[in-house]
C-alpha cells in the first residue's frame, strides 16, 4: 500500500494537470505544514519566529515548470527579492533554489546568467545560496553549473544524494573546490540503474559520505530527520574534533519541530528549509510520498473544513 501511495504522489508530483488544480484550491489541501505561505511576507514571518526559537533558515520560492526564458527571468526575480526581503528585515537565512526553475532546461547560458544575478546580490548582502539538487535526470548538468559558478563565488554550495551510486565520487571530487555540501538521502523516484534501491543502502551511504566530507575539512550541512543519522554524525564530529561552526544540521519546515528545537539546546547549529510560493504542489507531493502516513493528516485537515 505504502509503495502504491509513494508512486502515485511520485507521479502527481510531475504532472502538470494536478499543478493547475492545486493552485486553484491554495494551501487548504493540507499543504500548510509544510508549506510556510505564498507571500514572501508570510515567509519572512516564518524565519522569524524560527529564529526566535535559535534556528537558521533557508528560504525557498517554490517554482518546478518553467517555459520560457521571460518565465525563468521572473524566477531568478523572485529569488532576488527574497534575499532583498530577508537583508531588509534583518532575519537569519540563506536562499535554496532549484536550477530548472532558472532555466537549466531551457538554455545554459539563460540559467548561468541568472544565477549570476541572484548570487552578486547574495554577495552584496554577505549572504550564501544553496543549488537544490533535483531527479537524476539533471544531476550531471546541475553540478556541471555549480562548478562553473564555483570559480568565481564562495557564496555558493550544492546539495548531493546519498541514494545515487555516483555520489561518493562527487563527494570526494568536489573536495578539490572545498565545496559546501548538503548532504541528504534523496526525494525522487529514480531507477535502481543508477540509485541503491534498499533503504538501508541509502542510509549507510549517508552515513559514510558525511564522514568523508567532514574528514576532509569541508563544511557540511548534514539534512536529515533519521536519529540514526543524526546521532552517528554527532559521534562522527566528536571523534573527528570537528568545530560546531564547521556544519549544521537541517530539517525541514513542519517536520520533527521538537528534535529542531532539541538540537539546538545541545548547542548544535540547525537550518530548517522554509518553502513559500504559490507554486507548492510538486514539493508537497514529494513530502507525502516520502512518508505515505502523512496522507492521513492530510485527510483529517480536509475533514476539518
Ligand atoms: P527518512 O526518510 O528515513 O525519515 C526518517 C524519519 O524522519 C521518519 O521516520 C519520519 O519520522 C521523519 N520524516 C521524514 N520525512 C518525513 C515527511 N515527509 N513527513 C513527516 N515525517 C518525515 N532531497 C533531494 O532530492 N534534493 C534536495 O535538494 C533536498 N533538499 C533537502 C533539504 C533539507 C533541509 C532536507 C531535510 C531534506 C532535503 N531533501 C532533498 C529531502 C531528502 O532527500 C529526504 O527525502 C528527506 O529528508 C527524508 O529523508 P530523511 O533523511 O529525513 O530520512
Amino acid at each position: 500500500m505504502d509503495l502504491l501511495l509513494r508512486s502515485l504522489f511520485q507521479a502527481l508530483g510531475k504532472s502538470r494537470t494536478a499543478h493547475r488544480l492545486a493552485k486553484k484550491y491554495g494551501l487548504r489541501l493540507g499543504a500548510a505544514r509544510f508549506v510556510a505561505g505564498e507571500s514572501v511576507r508570510q515567509a519572512i514571518e516564518a524565519v522569524r519566529k524560527l529564529n526566535e526559537s535559535g534556528r537558521m533558515a533557508t528560504l525557498d520560492h517554490l517554482g518546478e515548470f518553467v517555459f520560457n526564458e521571460e518565465e525563468a527571468e521572473q524566477a531568478a526575480d523572485m529569488c532576488i527579492r527574497t534575499l532583498d526581503a530577508i537583508a531588509e528585515s534583518g532575519v537569519q537565512s540563506n536562499l535554496s533554489l532549484k536550477m530548472t526553475s532558472l532555466g537549466l532546461d531551457i538554455d545554459r547560458k539563460l540559467c548561468i546568467g541568472n544565477m549570476k544575478r541572484i548570487l552578486d546580490r547574495a554577495r552584496k548582502y554577505g549572504n550564501f545560496v544553496r543549488i537544490d539538487m533535483e531527479d537524476y535526470a539533471h544531476c550531471q548538468a546541475t553540478l556541471d553549473v555549480y562548478r562553473e559558478l564555483r570559480r568565481q563565488y564562495d557564496n555558493v554550495g550544492i546539495v548531493l544524494q546519498a541514494y545515487l551510486y555516483r555520489t561518493e565520487q562527487d563527494v570526494k571530487d568536489l573536495h578539490k573546490l572545498q565545496a559546501n555540501l548538503r548532504l541528504v538521502k534523496g526525494a525522487y523516484k529514480e531507477p535502481a540503474s543508477v540509485a541503491f534501491p534498499a533503504k538501508k543502502d541509502v542510509d549507510d551511504n549517508l552515513a559514510r559520505i558525511i564522514r568523508l566530507h567532514l574528514t576532509n575539512g569541508n563544511y557540511t550541512a548534514i539534512a536529515s530527520h533519521d536519529e540514526a543519522i543524526i546521532d552517528d554524525a554527532k559521534r562522527t564530529v566528536r571523534e573527528l574534533n570537528v568545530d560546531r561552526n564547521a556544519f549544521e544540521f537541517q530539517m525541514l519546515y513542519g517536520i520533527c519541530d521538537e528534535l529542531q528545537l532539541r538540537l539546538v539546546q545541545e548547542g548544535y547549529r540547525v537550518r530548517v528549509y522554509v518553502p513559500y510560493g504559490t507554486d507548492w504542489f510538486g514539493y508537497f507531493m514529494r513530502r507525502l510520498a516520502e512518508r505515505p502516513a502523512n496522507v492521513w493528516f492530510v485527510l483529517r485537515n480536509l475533514r476539518g473544513k
